[in-house]
Parts: C-alpha cells; sequence; structure tokens
C-alpha cells in the first residue's frame, strides 16, 4: 500500500526503466467494447497507431480507422497507414480503461486517446456498444500559435468481413449531433464469419461544434480534400458500392481555430459504435427469444443511444478515470507488473459478454430478465463456455456479483428447465454463437470439470455476495451435480480437463471435484440450515486426497507419480472460500516447488508435466493467487513471466490463451475474458459474508419463500473497491520510448517530401480471403435465421434498410501503389 506520494514515484520510474529496455506492447487495444466490436493495433514500434491500419482482434481483418491533422497547412497521419507523412509517436500508456498515445506533429505535440468505458455497475452503459476516442492537450514546442485542424474516418470494414459486399450508408443530422451510419446492403444475421458479425450497423458520431464538417466518400477524396482545405464540404456519397470499390469512407474535421500557449481547445470527441440487433437468438428445446441489449431498456430509438453517449462524454471520461485509478492502485500495491496485466486485460473480458434482455414485440423489453452471455472469443464460437466463466469470475465478483449472477442464469436455467437433462452439468449452451442452441450432447467426458466448476461459482456468487437467490432456485440440479462428484470425484478416471489433459486420477482435477461437493455442502446449509452428509464427503474426500495427491514436496499432478507436478490452480477457490480444506504447511511447500521449477528465462511456468512447454497464462495468475502471504517472492515470480510474455513486440497478440513455456510462441486464444483469472490475486480481499437465501422443500425443487435461515448481519457485497486509494495520480503504465528508437534503426525509412498532389492514399487488406458466410448451419439455427428474417425490426432497434441506390458493381481499383502494405 501506498501511504505517501513519495513511494509512488521510485515505483513509477522502476516501471518506465523495464518498460523502456525491454517490453513495449506489440498490440494495443483501440475500441474494444463487445465481441464484435473489437479493434486493436499493432504497434511495430511498440507505441504508434500511425503507420499500420487497426485490425480485428483476431488480427487476420483490417478495420479502416484514420487519423489526419493539418498543422499550419502542413498535413500529417497520426493513425492508419496512407503512405503518407506520418507524425511521431512520442509515448503511449494503458490503463484498463484508455491507450494514450502522444504524438508530435511539426511543432505541435497532442493526445489521442481510446476510451472504451467500463461500467460495472450501470448495465445500460455497459452494453452500449461504443466506445470514444479524442484528441487534446495540444502543447507548442516553439512556444508559438499555432493553426490547427483535426480529422478522422471509419471504412465500412468494419461491418462485414468480405470487401465485395455492397455497403449502404447514410449521414444524419440533429440539432445537436451528426452522425454517420453505414451497413451491409443485405445484412446476414446471426452469423458469424470468421468471428466477425455480418449484420451490423456502424455509426461513427460526432456532437455539433464551431468549425465543425463531416463528409462521406472515396477514402482518397475525403483525405486529400480535408489536407488542401482544412475542410469537408458537409456531403454525402449517394453511391451505394462494395466496401472496397473505391472505398467509401465516413469522415469528420474539426478546425479547431489557432491555438496558443496557455490556452487549450475542447476535447475534440467522435464516438464509433457497432449495433446489431438482437444480439443474441436464444432457442432451447421449449422456446426461442430474441434477445436485445440491455441498453434498449432506457432508449427508443439509435438517435437517443448516440446523443446519450455523446453528451456523457465528460462524466463517463472522470467516471472512467476514477475507475482507472482504483483498480490500478489496488494492483499496484501488488506490483507494478501485475497492474501492467491488469491495465491490458480488463477490457477484453468485459468485451466478451454481452448483456441481453428478451424483447417481447417491438421496442418492448422485459428488463427484469437479464441473462449474459459469453462469447469464448479467440477460441471458438461457443456461447457461455464454463471454464472460461470459471478463470472470469473473480473479475466478475470483484467488479459487481450482479455479473457474476447474470452471467450464471442461462446455464443453470437451460439444465433445470430443458425437457432432456444429463445428471451432470454441461461445458457451454452451444457452438453457434449468437444463436445460442444449448448443448445437449454426450460431454460426460468434462463432467467432473463442469460440475466442480457449476457448484464452486453457484456458492462463490452466493457467498461473496449474500444473495442466495440461485441456491433455491436450482438446488434440486445442484444436488444432482454434487452427487456426480460424488461418485466420480476423488478418482476421475476416463475423463479430462477442459485444458485437454487426459490423464488418469488428476489430483487438480479430483481437488475442483471435492471443492464442488464442499461448495453443494455449503449451499445446503444455506437453504435448508442443517447439517448434511455434502460436509462429511468432502471432509473425507480431501482426506484422501491429501494421502493420494501431496508428496514430500509438492503435490503430484498424477497420484502416487512423484515427478509429475502442475500448476494447481484449483486451490485457488479452496483458500478464497475459506473453506480450510487445504493446509497451509501444503500450500507453502507447493510455493516453493514452484519457485524451483521457474526458469526465469522463460515466459512462463508449465501447465502441467505431462504436456511439456505449454502454458496458460489466467493459470499462472490464478496459481499466484495460491502462494501464501509469506513468500510474496514466489507469486511475484509468476507475475513477472506473464508480464514479460504481454508486453513483447515479438508477440503481437498479448496474452493468448496458450503459448509455449520457453519461448512465448502463441498457440490459440486471443481476447479471452478466461484472463478474468488474473482478478484472483485482487478479489482475494473480499470477504464471505452470511448467505440470504430461501428454504427448499427437500422433497425436491420447490421453494417456499418464508426468508430461510437468513442470517442476521449480512454484510453488502463490498463490489469494486479494495486497497489504498493513490489521491490524484492515475497509475497508468509507460512503455515506449527506448523501444521505438531501438526498433527504428532497422526500420527502412519512410518516403518523405512526397507532394501531396502525387500522393497515393491507398489500404489494402492481408489476411485469410473473406469466406461466404455460408457455413454449415444447423436445421435448428435455420429456423432461428428464418424466424429473425421474417419479423419486422422492432421499431426502436437500428433502423430498417432503406430502399438503396445501387451502381452497378465495377471491378475493385487495384490499390497497391507501392507503398508500406
Ligand atoms: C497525454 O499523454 C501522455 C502520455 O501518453 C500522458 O502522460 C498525459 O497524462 C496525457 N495528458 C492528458 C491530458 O491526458
Ligand atoms: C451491479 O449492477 C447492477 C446492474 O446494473 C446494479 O443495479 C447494481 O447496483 C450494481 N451493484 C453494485 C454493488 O454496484
Ligand atoms: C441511417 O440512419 C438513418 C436515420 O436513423 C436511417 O433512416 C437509415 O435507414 C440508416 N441507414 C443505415 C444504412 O443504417
Ligand atoms: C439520407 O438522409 C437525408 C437527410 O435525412 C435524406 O434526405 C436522404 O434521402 C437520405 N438518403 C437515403 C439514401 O436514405
Ligand atoms: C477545397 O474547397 C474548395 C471550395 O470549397 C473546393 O472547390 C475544392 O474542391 C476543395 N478541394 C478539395 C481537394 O476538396
Ligand atoms: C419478465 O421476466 C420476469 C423474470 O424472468 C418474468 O417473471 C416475467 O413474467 C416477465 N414478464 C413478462 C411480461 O413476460
Ligand atoms: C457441446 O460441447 C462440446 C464441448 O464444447 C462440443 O464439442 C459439442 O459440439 C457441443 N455440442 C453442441 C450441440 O453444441
Ligand atoms: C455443522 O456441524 C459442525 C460440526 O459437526 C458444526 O461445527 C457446525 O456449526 C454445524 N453447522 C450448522 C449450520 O449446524
Ligand atoms: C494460514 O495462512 C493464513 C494467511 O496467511 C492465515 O490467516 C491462517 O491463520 C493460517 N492458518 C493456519 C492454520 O496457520
Ligand atoms: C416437503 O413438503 C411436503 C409437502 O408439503 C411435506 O410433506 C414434507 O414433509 C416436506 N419436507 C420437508 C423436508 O420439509
Ligand atoms: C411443489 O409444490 C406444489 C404445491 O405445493 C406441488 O403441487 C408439487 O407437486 C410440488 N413439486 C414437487 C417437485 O415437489
Ligand atoms: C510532407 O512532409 C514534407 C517534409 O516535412 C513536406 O515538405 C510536405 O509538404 C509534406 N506533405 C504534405 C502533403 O503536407
Amino acid at each position: 500500500m501506498f501511504s505517501s506520494p513519495t513511494l509512488q514515484i521510485p515505483l513509477f520510474y522502476a516501471l518506465l526503466v523495464s518498460a523502456q529496455s525491454s517490453f513495449p506492447l506489440g498490440y494495443i487495444p483501440l475500441a474494444v467494447k463487445t465481441p464484435y466490436l473489437n479493434g486493436w493495433v499493432t504497434s511495430d514500434s511498440g507505441i504508434s497507431p500511425a503507420k499500420n491500419w487497426p485490425t480485428f482482434f483476431t488480427e487476420d481483418r483490417l478495420l479502416g480507422w484514420g487519423g489526419l491533422i493539418r498543422v499550419d497547412n502542413q498535413g500529417f497521419q497520426w493513425m492508419g497507414n496512407s503512405g503518407f507523412n506520418f507524425t511521431k509517436t512520442l509515448t503511449s500508456e494503458i490503463s484498463p480503461t484508455k491507450s494514450v498515445f502522444r504524438i508530435q506533429a511539426g511543432p505541435i505535440q497532442f493526445n489521442a486517446t481510446f476510451l472504451t468505458p467500463i461500467e460495472p455497475t450501470d448495465y445500460v452503459r455497459q452494453s452500449i456498444p461504443f466506445s470514444y476516442m479524442f484528441v487534446d492537450a495540444f502543447s507548442a514546442t516553439d512556444g508559438q500559435a499555432h493553426r490547427i485542424q483535426v480529422y478522422s474516418d471509419i471504412s465500412a470494414e468494419w461491418v462485414t468481413r468480405d470487401n465485395g459486399q455492397v455497403v449502404i450508408w447514410n449521414t444524419t443530422e440533429t440539432d445537436t449531433m451528426v452522425y454517420h451510419n453505414v451497413t451491409r446492403k443485405t445484412p446476414f444475421p446471426m452469423i458469424e464469419n470468421n468471428n466477425m458479425a455480418e449484420d451490423p450497423v456502424a455509426y461513427y458520431a460526432m456532437a455539433k461544434r464551431s468549425g465543425f464538417t463531416w463528409q462521406s466518400g472515396i477514402d482518397i477524396e475525403c483525405r486529400s480534400g480535408f489536407l488542401a482545405n482544412g475542410t469537408l464540404p458537409n456531403s454525402r456519397d449517394t453511391g451505394f458500392r462494395p466496401v472496397s470499390q473505391n472505398w467509401p469512407v465516413f469522415a469528420f474535421s474539426v478546425d479547431i481555430g489557432t491555438v496558443s500557449p496557455g490556452s487549450q481547445p475542447d476535447p475534440v470527441v467522435v464516438a464509433l459504435g457497432l449495433v446489431h440487433d438482437p444480439l443474441v437468438t436464444y432457442a432451447t428445446d421449449i422456446f426461442t427469444q430474441r434477445r436485445s441489449g440491455y441498453y434498449w431498456s432506457a432508449y427508443s430509438s439509435i438517435d437517443q443511444v448516440i446523443s446519450a453517449f455523446l453528451s456523457d462524454f465528460s462524466d463517463a471520461r472522470s467516471r472512467n478515470s476514477d475507475f482507472d485509478t482504483k483498480v490500478l492502485s489496488a494492483a499496484s500495491a501488488v506490483s507494478l507488473e501485475y497492474a501492467g496485466i491488469i491495465s491490458l486485460v480488463t477490457r477484453q473480458i468485459f468485451a466478451a459478454m454481452d448483456i441481453t434482455i428478451p424483447s417481447m414485440q417491438p421496442g418492448q423489453f422485459n428488463d427484469s430478465d437479464v441473462k449474459i452471455f459469453m462469447k469464448d472469443m479467440g477460441v471458438s464460437s461457443r456461447t457461455s463456455p464454463v471454464e472460461v466463466i470459471y478463470g472470469a469470475f473473480p473479475a466478475l465478483l470483484y467488479f459487481n456479483s450482479t455479473l457474476a449472477r447474470d452471467i450464471l442464469v442461462p446455464l443453470l436455467d437451460f439444465q433445470s428447465s430443458s425437457s432432456k437433462q444429463h445428471p451432470y452439468a454441461v461445458p457451454d449452451l452451444g457452438i453457434t454463437y449468437p444463436v445460442i442452441l444449448g448443448n445437449f450432447s454426450d460431454t460426460q467426458i468434462l463432467a467432473v470439470e463442469n460440475c466442480g466448476n457449476m457448484l464452486i461459482m453457484a456458492y462463490a456468487h452466493a457467498v461473496k455476495s449474500g444473495d442466495g437467490s440461485l441456491l433455491s432456485r436450482y438446488y434440486t440440479t445442484f444436488r444432482s451435480w454434487a452427487d456426480f462428484l460424488i461418485d466420480n470425484s476423488l478418482h476421475p478416471r476416463n475423463f479430462i480437463t477442459a485444458d485437454g489433459l487426459s490423464n488418469p486420477d488428476m489430483s487438480n482435477l479430483a481437488l475442483k471435484g471435492i471443492l464442488g461437493i464442499y461448495s453443494m455442502a455449503k449451499i445446503n446449509e444455506a437453504v435448508e440450515g442443517s447439517n448434511n452428509t455434502y460436509m462429511d464427503q468432502a471432509t473425507q474426500l480431501i482426506s484422501s486426497w491429501k494421502q493420494l495427491a501431496v508428496s514430500n514436496d509438492h503435490i503430484d499432478a498424477i497420484y502416487g507419480e512423484s515427478t509429475s507436478w502442475g500448476l494447481i490452480y484449483n486451490l485457488f477457490p479452496a483458500i478464497w472460500l475459506d473453506t480450510g480444506l487445504v493446509g497451509n504447511d501444503t500450500l507453502a511447500s507447493q510455493a516453493g516447488f514452484y519457485d524451483k521449477q521457474m526458469d526465469s528465462s522463460n515466459p512462463g511456468l508449465d501447465l502441467d508435466s505431462s504436456q511439456p512447454d505449454v502454458t496458460y497464462p489466467h493459470w499462472m495468475l490464478m496459481t499466484a493467487a495460491t502462494i501464501p502471504d509469506g513468500l510474496p517472492g514466489v507469486r511475484d515470480r509468476l507475475i513477472q513471466s506473464v508480464y514479460k510474455q504481454a508486453y513483447r513486440m515479438t508477440n503481437q497478440f498479448p496474452l493468448p490463451v496458450r503459448y509455449r513455456t520457453s519461448t512465448g510462441d502463441q498457440l490459440s486464444g486471443f481476447g479471452s475474458a478466461i484472463q478474468g483469472a488474473s482478478f484472483g490475486i485482487l478479489a482475494l480481499s473480499l470477504p464471505n459474508v452470511d448467505i440470504k437465501a430461501d428454504s427448499v422443500n427437500s422433497s425436491d425443487g420447490n421453494t417456499t419463500n418464508v426468508g430461510g435461515n437468513t442470517a442476521v448481519g449480512g454484510k453488502p457485497n463490498v463490489g469494486v473497491i479494495v486497497g489504498g486509494v493513490i489521491g490524484g495520480l492515475a497509475f497508468l503504465l509507460i512503455f515506449l520510448s527506448g523501444g521505438y528508437f531501438l526498433w527504428r534503426k532497422e526500420q527502412k525509412k519512410q518516403p518523405k517530401g512526397v507532394d501531396s498532389t502525387e500522393v497515393v492514399y491507398f489500404k489494402a487488406s492481408r489476411g485469410t480471403p473473406p469466406s461466404a458466410a455460408t457455413a454449415a448451419m444447423s436445421s435448428k439455427q435455420r429456423e432461428a435465421f428464418r424466424e429473425r428474417a421474417d419479423q419486422p425490426d422492432p421499431a426502436s432497434g437500428p433502423a430498417a434498410t432503406p430502399t438503396p441506390i445501387v451502381k452497378s458493381r465495377l471491378h475493385p481499383r487495384v490499390q497497391d501503389g507501392g507503398a508500406e502494405r
């Protein structure tokens, strides 16, 4: 903890120094708000939004998002790559909600900030699929006054993966704002094309202000017009055409006027949104529902949503600064490397989730039926993957326990209400996000994993929030899972883990199963108020487990094989939930063992000795949360190795789900919410509280609302805040600088002094060719899809497509005019 500001300074510099020497970030989050609004930028130099186009988080799809600036009539490009005179990025920083670039354009320096609001205590704001970008903090290095104009545009690449698709658009002006909207002429709802949605409407919006102009048009014309004139003509391009045919872009510019030393113009703020509605189709064997974003419960038109988002900017900025300060002050009390990891992963945890409500009929939503769905980002299109939610759970409970409840509800609802039932918990709600069909496949092989995860999470939610409502409501289901575990956990044979380990008698998997039974005992206690046999079972099983698994200096990964070892991350709930099942001596010797296994030159420690040279950063960090207080050095070494992997230029996507322990080479998984496991260390400070649950008639499933065994003195969830708050000084991570200059030496020089009339503004896509989004649909999916197509859009949702004026399709212009790509 920091008690005085003087302590902060050396630590702050310590990070700066280490960041400069070896750890720049290779891929920087820009607008990371939903599974589909998920734009990042490759930073060759470790710092720069210029010279590269942003990409979708999967890295295989460019997303046109550009920025220019004119200083005393001389133009520079500060974002994107049109082969034009680039600005120089001086520094960049990330915090949990922001990426900030300090940029030099001629004699002017300014900041470009990408703010993706995180609003864990407000579902309306959290679910709005918009992100801010703003330019401010101007200063002149020569101390003179300068005339400044700023420009930004997006292309239509955000709304489809297929550059051959015809897109349609318009620009809407109200009294207070202007927004561009663009979508596919024939949206293809509810089907993903390599992770991208094919039905969204992209919005690019700005509040009106003086000196403000806009344009839709050919990329070259909009950009060169701005560079020549410093303004845009407020004109619409009406020639609807494919994405890459004369690249239609949607632009804004602001003539800020003359900025004199000491004066500071208002920030230039734009909002980028990607709206698709409904968000998901939820089609179980019993019913089919179209579910929309929670924010539609508060607004009745997209104009209202955009206008509210734009006018909320300065409040959102200060709320999110507070959020950053609180989270980073708690994280920095652990270590600055830990704060660096938290800064990187927080956005992606929230962006993996959709907070939904059912649309009853056009414009009507039932906001008391909230369900949060999570996509298995970067790995598959599974819905609500249980092991990923288990990883993310410490973060969810840390930020707002209601999130944790509402993400469990769809899994519990599905498994307790369906006509088909397994005696064990399922791994997910199906593999076809955003069409949610449930999963009745035979997944018994994963059942110890999933029953354990579900019971642990249900109890964790109750005991950290005091809210026992789920315990009573799904009591019968929980019991069937616990009974399954009693039969199968101590000696899990013919079971695998979600990580794909398939040895018999794996101690980490057995431990999870036993903790599931322990959780059931506590659930039973909460709803029936009496002692029960589950606790006896859990106690007996854990003592057998200790005999089988714990050898002289560590926990064997496989019973009886003393050379086997692994990251026993399931010790985390044993500690976090105050079970008292595993003693400090075991934890301490296991920690000492990790210390001996770790090779400081590696960016990780293997997950399991049976799978050498493979690790999972989230399980390393969940393991770090199991290291006893007396051994902070071991915890910090685990954190440092993950930090080393995250802040590494050569490894573009920071923190994949799996990578090579020795080299850091990524194996799979970008942008996953499973990195929420890193919040395990902070979540340790959430105390257990008394659970308020309704009692259940144990003869089965009948809830009697009699107030249960409500314990007196239950405390509310403490919610977000832990740790001391550092007054004023936001703890942002700085990286850059050194890394940038080192790297530049090897880089080809950019062409210089090109006359503006000769400049070729160009863009080309790299990566996978667009595949038709006709991936095999199940019959259920087709049904859901037809159902969607047949119904009129809710009047309040994104507007229906207008009758477009479509020009005959020309051959896309070859855009390879000899520049960077
Ligand atoms: C501008 O950016 C720099 C570095 O990226 C940062 O230190 C500074 O706080 C930012 N200024 C404002 C006003 O955001
Ligand atoms: C958690 O989120 C819900 C939904 O937005 C909100 O009603 C509640 O107040 C939040 N809880 C806390 C502790 O902020
Ligand atoms: C754009 O917005 C306007 C006004 O809401 C609407 O009439 C139009 O249909 C929208 N167009 C697209 C392509 O979304
Ligand atoms: C675009 O919006 C303008 C102004 O609202 C309207 O006059 C025009 O008809 C719209 N164009 C299309 C193609 O919808
Ligand atoms: C600059 O503005 C003038 C007058 O508004 C216009 O005629 C001209 O086409 C513009 N230049 C470019 C390159 O757009
Ligand atoms: C809204 O949802 C709640 C909770 O699921 C449910 O009890 C209620 O019946 C629903 N209301 C309507 C009008 O369907
Ligand atoms: C059920 O889940 C398993 C594991 O993720 C998957 O292999 C299977 O395809 C799923 N079945 C369905 C119907 O989604
Ligand atoms: C359950 O039994 C244990 C020991 O047998 C006792 O310590 C505990 O208080 C009992 N719990 C309840 C709720 O009666
Ligand atoms: C185990 O360690 C924790 C945390 O350091 C401490 O609170 C607890 O009292 C210890 N338990 C025993 C039995 O020593
Ligand atoms: C459950 O309810 C039934 C019917 O009301 C009653 O006969 C039975 O005794 C109850 N069981 C318990 C454990 O309360
Ligand atoms: C639940 O209670 C109702 C009314 O008391 C009864 O009709 C029903 O059979 C009970 N269901 C079960 C599963 O016990
Ligand atoms: C690009 O930079 C060079 C050197 O600073 C300058 O001479 C040239 O005019 C710039 N190009 C444009 C289009 O502003």
